[in-house]
């Protein structure tokens, strides 16, 4: 079978129609190509996590509305994907094919399709996403905040002291700045969790 699918396709190319054959090929990749970039970017704006998912908007989405990541002095914002999608691309795509889990969950299981189900399960998802912001070192806040250019001049007495201590332990950004964009769950927070940090790589970009 691929043998004589092989021999019509040398045919065909040694035809007149392989231009044809070929431009066809390109528009097809091309059209592949520009429906999943579509996808990639639909899928991680505001609108798609914060508001078409009814589990987000009754619980992650009001929480988050008009903390310091949603609402400041300079309006410049972090919002749901900024936090929680990598920006490198083959962490992007196994985060992207990670969340089909929660169509799954969504349209078949139903694990947290009321506020009441989301809290019963809040404290074991907090405790995946926090694993894995220790276990990259914090690696999408430092998309944005670039500790070296942190001025501990211009910090509070209270953040410099702590930023001191943060380095000196080797602790990460979300040891400490949990909860910052959605309400804390009862349970172990991020410091008493023990993950290997050589888990995921800041700087991997695959
Ligand atoms: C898309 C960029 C972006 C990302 C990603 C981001 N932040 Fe921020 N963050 C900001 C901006 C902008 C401000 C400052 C808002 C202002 O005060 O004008 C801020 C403010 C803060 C503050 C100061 C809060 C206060 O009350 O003054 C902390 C703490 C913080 N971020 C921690 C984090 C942590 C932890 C993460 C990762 C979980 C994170 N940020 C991810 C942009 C970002
Ligand atoms: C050891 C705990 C700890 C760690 C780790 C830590 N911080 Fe902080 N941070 C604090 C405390 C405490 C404050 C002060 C909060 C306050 O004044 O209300 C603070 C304040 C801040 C502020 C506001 C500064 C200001 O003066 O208003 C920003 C922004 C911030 N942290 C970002 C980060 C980022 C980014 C990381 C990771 C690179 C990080 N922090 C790691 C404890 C920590
Ligand atoms: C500034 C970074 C940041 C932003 C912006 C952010 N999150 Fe989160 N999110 C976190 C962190 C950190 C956790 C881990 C639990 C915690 O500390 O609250 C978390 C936890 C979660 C969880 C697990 C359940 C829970 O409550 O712990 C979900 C679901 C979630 N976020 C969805 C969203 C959605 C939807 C948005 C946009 C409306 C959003 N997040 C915006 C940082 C962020």
């Amino acid at each position: 079978m691929p043998k004589r699918l092989f021999a019509k396709a040398r045919r065909l190319v040694a035809s007149k129609s392989a231009g044809v054959v070929l431009l066809a090929g390109f528009a097809a990749g091309f059209i592949a190509l520009s429906l999943f970039g579509t996808s990639m970017i639909y899928t991680g704006t505001e609108q798609f996590c914060a508001q078409n998912c009814h589990e987000m908007a009754n619980n992650n989405t009001k929480e988050y509305k008009d903390t310091i990541h949603d609402k400041n002095r300079t309006g410049v914002r972090a919002t749901c994907a900024d936090c929680h999608v990598p920006h490198a691309p083959v962490p992007l795509y196994i985060a992207k094919f990670g969340a089909l889990n929660d169509l799954w969950s969504h349209h078949v299981t139903h694990a947290v399709d009321t506020p009441e189900k989301f809290d019963a399960q809040r404290g074991h998802m907090a405790e995946r996403i926090w694993t894995y912001m220790k276990g990259n070192d914090s690696r999408e806040c430092r998309s944005c905040h670039n500790e070296a250019k942190m001025d501990p001049e211009k910090q509070s007495d209270m953040a410099k002291a702590r930023h001191t201590k943060a380095k000196k332990e080797k602790l990460t950004c979300v040891d400490c700045h949990y909860g910052i964009a959605h309400k804390v769950p009862d349970g172990p927070g991020p410091q008493e969790l023990e993950v290997d940090k050589a888990f995921i790589s800041r700087s991997a970009i695959f």
